[in-house]
């Protein structure tokens, strides 16, 4: 279903209209596509506090030049991307730095342009360092909400900038159109280690030579993925119900990959998998799911557990059967499907909102045991509003405020949901881990 306010708000009336009656302006997002690979203009690097981080040379690797401040405090080179070390903050005091370093060039980011602070981990024991630092959280969200015309801020904690390559390459390009006001751990965390973060070959194909599968891969975001991870040079299996096969089979063909007819709910699936793929897997993507809404008052026993089956009993079953029988490989990725519903909580979907909430608390507690024990990673995803046959079907007010309830005043699109995927998936996103990464345009609900 298009969007058509968005169209509206595109044209010289539309736009006059709807500032004049305050309505939400939402900008047309520059996303990523064969001809429009990068950001474009200029990246300008700033540091709050003294930085002990190697980031340059990470930067430069992005291949956007470098800005100037200067240039971008006379309006004459735009930024595209403003990255603030801000890992030197302290205190309080230093804390000032990041206001007298973004205040002055932040009015002059290109529109669909990024923010990036970077911040230190917060396991500190000097109480005012930690404060300086959290405080960074609040910022960061805070900015997002106001900086408008389709730019993002996200906050990332590190400790090396290398590891942390994959991370920037993604926040830094039109990859992550519709993911603003995250805080993202590289690295870092409760138990949490260094993964093995692997230079791919080719930054354009990082995972040739991988085979992905998909889990409810022949529509929606599902098949956004299998093409974003395809494009990324997996071999993919694209996994859905029997009933699906056909169209699991013509995304397959497309992709020149291999169709899967399974539920995933069977009690026997992880063991078909391990079928299917004698020689193993490096990605795991447990996308399938589905909704089946009501009140709890009016909820019958047979919605919750279809809901629970397919969103996590399956997720958790799989997960064991192919981390235990050896099916995914060393450096592995496996990427779950969270919502915001998960985390926010939505009417109507208890049953729903649990089985997501429990994709996070999946990823929460395997993620340092999997990365010692098997060496994959484990994270998720949660979207937002995302446009997509399901969204669709939502009752026309409801789907106007979901879509424009978000900083960017715009639903997102199954590649947003893909291409964060694909940076999860990643054989440099080995210190990524544990983590669940919105994408949702930071929607109000929640966090
Ligand atoms: P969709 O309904 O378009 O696609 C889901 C796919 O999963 C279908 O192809 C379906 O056949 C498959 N599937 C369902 N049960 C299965 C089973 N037992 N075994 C194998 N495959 C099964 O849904 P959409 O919108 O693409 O959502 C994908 C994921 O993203 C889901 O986990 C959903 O909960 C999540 N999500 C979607 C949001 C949205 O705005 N569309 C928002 C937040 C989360």
């Amino acid at each position: 279903m298009a969007d058509r306010y968005l169209s509206f708000t595109g044209t010289a009336p539309g736009r006059f209209l709807t500032r004049r009656l305050g309505l939400p302006q939402p900008a047309p997002l520059k996303r990523w596509s064969e001809r429009s690979t990068s950001l474009g203009g200029p990246l300008l690097h700033l540091t709050a506090g003294k930085s002990d981080l190697e980031l340059a040379p990470v930067l430069a690797r992005t291949g956007l030049a470098a800005g100037t401040e200067s240039g971008a405090r006379s309006g004459a080179e735009k930024p595209a991307a403003v990255v603030l070390d801000a890992t030197g903050v302290r205190d309080v005091g230093t804390l000032g730095e990041v206001h007298a370093a973004l205040h002055p060039v932040v009015r002059s980011v290109a529109a669909s342009g990024r923010v990036v602070v970077l911040g230190a981990p917060l396991d500190t024991d000097d109480h005012h360092q930690c404060a300086a630092q959290q405080a960074l959280e609040g910022f960061t969200r805070s900015l997002g909400k106001e900086i408008g015309r389709g730019r993002t801020v996200n906050l990332v904690r590190l400790t090396d900038a290398d590891a942390a390559e994959s991370t920037l390459r993604f926040l830094l390009s039109p990859k992550s159109a519709y993911v603003s006001g995250q805080v993202i751990g590289i690295g870092i965390g409760i138990g949490i280690g260094d993964g093995e973060v692997t230079a791919p070959a080719a930054w354009d194909r990082p995972l040739a030579g991988r085979t992905a599968l998909v889990t409810g891969a022949a529509r929606g975001i599902g098949e956004a993925v299998a093409e974003t991870l395809a494009r990324d040079g997996a071999r993919v299996v694209v996994l859905d119900v029997p009933a699906a096969e056909a169209d699991a089979r013509r995304v397959a063909e497309r992709l020149g990959g291999t169709a899967l007819a399974l539920d995933i709910t069977a009690a026997d699936a992880g063991e078909r998998i391990v079928d299917a793929l004698p020689d193993g897997l490096d990605v795991l993507i447990h996308n399938a799911g589905i909704t089946r809404d009501r009140r709890l008052v009016n909820m019958p026993a047979e919605r919750w557990s279809s809901v629970l089956e397919v969103n996590l009993a399956s997720v958790l079953r799989t997960t064991d059967a192919l981390l235990a029988g050896g099916a995914l490989r060393p450096g592995g990725r496996i990427v779950a499907t969270a919502s915001i519903a998960g985390l926010a909580g939505n009417a109507g979907q208890t049953n729903y909102g649990a089985s997501k909430a429990g994709v996070a608390g999946l990823v929460r507690s395997l993620a340092p045991r999997a990365l010692a024990e098997h060496r994959v990673t484990v994270n998720a995803v949660a979207p937002g509003f995302i446009e997509t046959k399901m969204t669709a079907a939502v009752p026309l007010f409801i789907r106007e405020a979901g879509r424009r309830m978000n900083s960017l005043a715009q639903g997102g699109l199954p590649a947003d949901v893909a291409e964060t995927t694909a940076w999860l998936a990643h054989p440099a996103s080995g210190a990524v881990n544990g983590q669940v990464v919105r994408v949702c345009g930071q929607s109000l609900l929640g966090a």
